[in-house]
């Protein structure tokens, strides 16, 4: 079958329905377009795992706050289309915001706890706004497994305790994130970076790296190994370092002692880009 694309909402539901009625096991990618080898390996996952794959591609303006880049945020779809036809897509899905939001839509959700520290303290309303995007593309595709990054792994905590606390039928899958040779975490947001910029972002992930080459030298104290890092961004110039933090992978708290299980997480800024990521630290 090739790939069809469609832009309105209750069309995406029926088909969708017919390929579940018709016994098919259908995969959502939800994006917000822009794509790049990190969203392919989602897509990969889905096409490899399921027997119908639909990508949403949908910048969402209520994850966005008004100082964002919801205007700049980068938005091709015919070039995102073109991308994700050699990969045994089955539907593009690309409404508009106002389908998706129809005058006087006014519900949202409540983020669960996880939603609270990190970026949740520092982008307010973002979980509100991606929770309710991703609950209403659940209602749309009412798919057997639903595929995430850890490149946004508050996002993937948000949405797992959202799945349980909510009781939606959809089996959540978080995939590994895509590097660039030098260790910078493909984001549809590197795009804006200058050729200086690039070089000075690798930073992020070395700082990361660093910590976990610590730990695996026998360093378990957190004040130290966030020290560490920061010196590594303090080095490379990055101006504003939104945090760099070592917490429980489920509770988002932050350590003292590392453990197998904790992740190192990172948000700073590289010129007027704001980047993230994250290192399991097993
Ligand atoms: O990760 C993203 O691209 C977005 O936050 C998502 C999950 C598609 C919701 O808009």
């Amino acid at each position: 079958m090739s790939l069809a694309i469609i832009t309105d909402p209750s069309k995406l539901l029926e088909v969708v329905n017919q390929q579940k009625a018709a016994g098919r096991q259908v995969g959502l990618v939800p994006t917000m377009g822009a794509l790049h080898a990190g969203h392919l390996s989602l897509v990969q996952q889905s096409t490899l795992g399921t027997d119908f794959t639909v990508v949403t591609i949908f910048v969402n303006p209520t994850q966005f706050a008004p100082t964002e880049d919801l205007d700049q945020y980068p938005r091709d779809l015919q070039r995102d289309v073109e991308l994700l036809s050699g990969y045994g897509v089955d539907v593009v899905f690309a409404p508009s915001v106002n389908s998706m939001y129809p005058a006087g839509a006014s519900t949202s959700i409540v983020p669960p706890e996880v939603a609270r520290p990190l970026e949740g303290e520092l982008r307010p309303g973002h979980f509100e706004g991606v929770a309710t995007i991703v609950l209403k593309l659940f209602n749309l595709v009412p798919a057997d497994v639903a595929f995430f990054g850890q490149k946004d792994f508050q996002q993937t905590r948000v949405i797992a305790d959202m799945i349980r606390d909510l009781n939606i039928p959809i089996d959540m899958k978080v995939c590994p994130i895509v590097r660039e040779a030098d260790g910078l975490a493909l984001s549809s947001r590197n795009a804006y970076l200058t050729p200086e910029q690039r070089q000075q972002a690798t930073a992020i992930s070395q700082s990361l790296f660093h910590i976990k080459t610590l730990v695996a030298e026998g360093q378990t104290d957190a004040s130290e190994l966030l020290k560490a890092a920061l010196q590594i961004l303090a080095d490379a110039a990055i101006g504003q370092i939104d945090y760099v933090s070592l917490v429980d992978p489920q509770t988002l708290t932050p350590v003292t002692q590392v453990s197998d299980n904790t992740i190192a997480l990172a948000a700073a800024y590289v010129g007027s880009t704001r980047l993230i990521d994250n290192l399991f630290l097993n």
